[in-house]
């Protein structure tokens, strides 16, 4: 068996603004993604996880394809990072699986070779992606993302941060609601384009906020950058509820993370005990959810 993993990752700030060529900041987060394989006649997913066989299997391909290998593997999927909640697991995926072939044939890949690799595979997943998720799920850490630029800036934060990830229970489709988001920038193009250009703005703002440690107004450019993500319709109504009761609990700022249309939502807590109090809450009214420090 060769191993190999993934980062799951949390957006800051900046998805579906991404896609159009505007900044993104983005950190990978310690629960990840683990592919064991085993050549095999044929291509094979087994996983607990619920997930797309046919879908997964084309990823596999596409990554095979990438790594120019004929061989064919039986994958097993695991790990501790939940699928289809905007977390990047099937980005974690594509990495994990390109690691372990990697380890099959016995090459050392960069972790340049390993992202563009699992790029491939993600493009399978979701279309038009970006490449933010593949990018934090290889490297981790936190860092300043723009589509199309070959090097991605790491950002060195002042303070950590203490977030919850919670779940809204409703599976958000990531390349639906890109090309939701499409669709509503050619219909309304002079308003959207004010609404891209603020988000834009604000990743600029996030970044120094980020790196001189004042947790309260990341917060508020938190909740900034949420309303935004409302006006090009990815939220819905599982996302209000838990972004909501994360204020309401004392979170510095709120928001959806990754697609939206449900999936996930972070929160900022003030430090490590706020962050498992605000989880608690959440917890008791339904929703799943973890703390992570990003640091
Ligand atoms: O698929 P998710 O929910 O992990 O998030 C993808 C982030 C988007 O900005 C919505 C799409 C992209 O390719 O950047």
């Amino acid at each position: 068996m060769y191993v190999g993993e993934g980062f799951g990752k949390i957006i800051l700030f900046g998805e579906h603004f991404v896609v159009h060529g505007k900044p993104a900041i983005a950190a990978g987060i310690s629960n990840r993604v683990r592919v064991k394989i085993k050549h095999s006649k044929k291509n094979e997913i087994i996983t607990d996880y619920p997930v797309n066989p046919k879908l997964s299997i084309s990823a596999i391909k596409a990554v095979e394809k990438a790594m120019k290998t004929k061989e064919k593997f039986k994958v097993y999927f695991d790990g501790n990072l939940p699928t289809s909640g905007g977390l990047g697991s099937s980005a974690a995926f594509c990495v994990a699986l390109a690691r372990a072939i990697s380890h099959y044939q016995a090459k050392s890949l960069t972790s340049e070779e390993i992202n563009s690799i699992a790029f491939e595979g993600e493009k399978v997943f979701h279309g038009n992606p970006s490449g933010v998720d593949n990018t934090a799920a290889t490297y981790g850490g936190a860092l300043l993302f723009r589509k199309g630029e070959k090097h991605f800036k790491r950002i060195k934060l002042g303070k950590p941060l203490h977030l919850v990830v919670a779940n809204t229970g409703k599976i958000g489709k990531t390349k639906k609601l890109v090309s939701s988001v499409k669709q509503r920038k050619e219909k309304f193009p002079q308003l959207l384009d004010s609404i891209f250009d603020s988000a834009n703005k604000l990743v600029f703002r996030a970044l120094i906020a980020l790196k001189v440690g004042d947790l309260k107004k990341v917060g508020e450019l938190m909740d900034i950058n949420h309303g935004l993500l409302s006006s090009i319709g990815v939220s819905s109504e599982k996302n209000e509820e838990l972004i909501h009761l994360f204020r309401h609990y004392g979170a510095l700022g709120a928001k959806i993370t990754g697609a939206g249309g449900g999936g996930s939502c972070i929160a900022l807590a003030k430090n490590s005990t706020h962050a498992n109090q605000i989880c608690k809450k959440v917890k008791h009214y339904g929703f799943e959810g973890f703390c992570t420090k990003v640091d």
